[in-house]
């Protein structure tokens, strides 16, 4: 398949273009690069060794988005591009309303105009909001969220779950991706955030390699086995290799639109991320209990059944890996990917 991969230059993206590439597929990189670097691509064409192409434009375009697929003909789409950042979310919300709803409304108008009928698309779960039992399945409604970022997912799914009936053929996965972490093996692509990081990871990673003096813990007085909140974080590549299989899933799919969570469905704790990313650095690392931040939920992790019965996709890599691997892209790449 030759596959539009949206956002293709971010953190989850490359990841993926390269499970495509592996597994024989073609990828094209549409990406504004407004969180992003170019030179990720220049890693991902000598991992691979093959060209990939690459279009820098605004999704939320249409008529630059139709012109791409005017001139390239897709047979499916991976649609990453969006903004992500809970907090900002909440001062911007106009922003993450149009960028992340005039984005996929761009890209299926012009699928629908183009005939290209198989659509992935990322969600998270988030979108199981405050009220769902845990681990959180795919059966659970209404979903709900608690800021305007996870309200762009909520409303992305309604979108598509109303459009997809009404285009004859169309295919639509919706990934709930749980927490990803960790980073290609090689240590050439991962996570490059812009500024002080909000995600646990990415904050121990620069507090190892010293660009940030110590982790704050957002709470030590849940009711959970540790008191710190527990999250189902996921490996990179393992969340790359369920895009390829619902991708591949999608033609023997009943339903025009099916929802799947991407989870290991097990609840890891703050201090046990912390001990696994001490053990792959080699040393302790600094930090300091924290009040709870404001809307953190004491559990979150998925009932991964769906995915692995429907799709023949499990996660397979431990919280070791996912830090030993997070740690060799940050000691690598201390200060992300080359400018430019
Ligand atoms: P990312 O920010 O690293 O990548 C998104 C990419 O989209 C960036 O390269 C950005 O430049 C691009 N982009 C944004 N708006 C665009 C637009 N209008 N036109 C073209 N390109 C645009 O994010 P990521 O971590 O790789 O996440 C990918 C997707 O997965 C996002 O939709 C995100 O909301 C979702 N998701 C991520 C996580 C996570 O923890 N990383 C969890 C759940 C869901
Ligand atoms: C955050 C987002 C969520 C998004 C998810 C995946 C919020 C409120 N939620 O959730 O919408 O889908 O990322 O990207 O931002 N922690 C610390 N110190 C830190 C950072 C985090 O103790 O410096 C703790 C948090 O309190 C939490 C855990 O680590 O218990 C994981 O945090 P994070 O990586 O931000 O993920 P989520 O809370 O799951």
């Amino acid at each position: 398949m030759r596959v539009l991969v949206s956002g293709g230059a971010g953190y989850i993206g490359p990841h993926t273009v390269l499970a495509l590439l592996a597994a024989g597929h073609e990828a094209v990189i549409v990406d504004d690069l407004s969180n992003s670097k170019a030179s990720v691509l220049n890693r991902l064409e000598s991992l691979s060794g093959q060209h990939i192409p690459m279009h820098s434009i605004d999704l939320t375009d249409r008529d630059k988005t139709d012109q791409i697929f005017a001139e390239t003909a897709f047979d499916a789409v991976i649609h990453f591009a969006g903004f992500k950042a809970v907090g900002e979310s909440v001062e911007k919300p106009l922003e993450y309303y149009e960028n992340n709803l005039d984005s996929t409304l761009s890209i299926v108008r012009a699928m629908r105009r183009h005939d290209v009928t198989k659509l992935v698309f990322s969600s998270s779960a988030t979108v199981y909001g405050p009220r769902a039992p845990l681990p959180y399945s795919e059966e659970w409604w209404p979903l709900e969220a608690t800021n305007p970022y996870g309200w762009t997912k909520v409303m992305n799914e309604q979108v598509l779950r109303d459009v997809a009936p009404t285009i004859p053929g169309l295919k639509v996965a919706l990934l709930r991706y749980f927490n990803p972490i960790g980073s290609h093996p090689s240590g050439q692509i991962g996570e490059d955030p812009n500024g002080i990081p909000n995600n646990l990871l990415p904050f121990i990673a620069q507090v190892a390699v010293g660009r940030r003096e110590k982790l704050m813990i957002f709470g030590d007085d849940y009711d959970t086995p540790d008191g710190t909140c527990l999250r189902d974080y996921i490996h990179v590549e393992d969340l790359a290799l369920g895009h390829l299989a619902a991708l591949e899933h999608l033609d023997s799919m009943k339903e025009p639109v099916r929802a799947f969570n991407l989870g290991t469905g097990q609840g890891v704790s703050v201090f046990e991320v912390l001990r696994a990313f001490e053990k792959a650095v080699g040393r302790a690392l600094p930090y300091e209990v924290a009040p709870r931040r404001a809307g953190d939920l004491a559990e979150s992790y998925a009932d991964p059944t769906r995915a692995e019965q429907e799709l023949g996709w499990k996660a397979t890599k431990s919280i070791d890996d996912m830090c030993a691997d997070a740690w060799r892209w940050q000691r690598e790449n201390p200060m992300g990917y080359p400018a430019g």
